[in-house]
């Protein structure tokens, strides 16, 4: 399971704390599932700071980081963090999710749809196979937390 470019590729998605103000999380799913994506993992919580920290670790030397992390954790509200399995779902996440800055995103792609600014951008989804192994682990790292289950939409999606 999770092998990048087979059938059961994973990604780590996120709705952050804006997504979930908003409330997206349901069409953010929604989008996923209508696709033929299978839900695999889904948890809610305020991260705490050394998992945000660790999550955008290449990004700390930036002078957004600190806002970033304390977007992400202030418990303003939570994040809604998800397992995502299918076909090329790394690289069709990161499509559906559209351009990090949405003034830079498609109409048809989440932050196209939903969003202005780059420090709002409701949605996190892993950018390479490396970072999804990382991601998934980092967020779904207790046993039994990510689901292995046969969905209908194999055969007809
Ligand atoms: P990044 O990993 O470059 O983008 P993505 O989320 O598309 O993988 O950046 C992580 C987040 O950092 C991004 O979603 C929003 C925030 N960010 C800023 O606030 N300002 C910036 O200039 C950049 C590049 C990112």
């Amino acid at each position: 399971y999770g092998a990048p470019g087979t059938s059961k590729e994973r990604t780590f998605i996120a709705v952050k704390p804006d997504g979930v103000q908003r409330n997206l999380v349901g069409e953010i799913i929604s989008r996923f599932e209508r696709r033929g994506y299978k839900l695999v993992g889904l948890k809610l919580l305020v991260p705490p700071v050394e998992l945000a920290k660790e999550h955008y670790a290449d990004l700390s030397s930036k002078p957004f980081f600190a806002g970033l992390v304390d977007y992400m954790t202030n418990g303003r509200a939570p994040v809604v963090g998800m397992v995502w399995e299918g076909p090329s779902v790394i690289k069709q996440g990161r499509i559906m999710l559209g351009a990090t800055d949405p003034k830079n995103s498609g109409t048809g792609t989440i932050r196209g749809d939903f969003c202005l600014s780059i420090g709002r951008n409701i949605v996190h989804g892993s950018d390479s196979a490396e970072s999804a192994e990382k991601e998934i682990s980092l967020w779904f790292g207790g046993k039994g937390e990510v689901v292995n289950w046969t969905s209908n939409n194999e055969e007809w999606v």
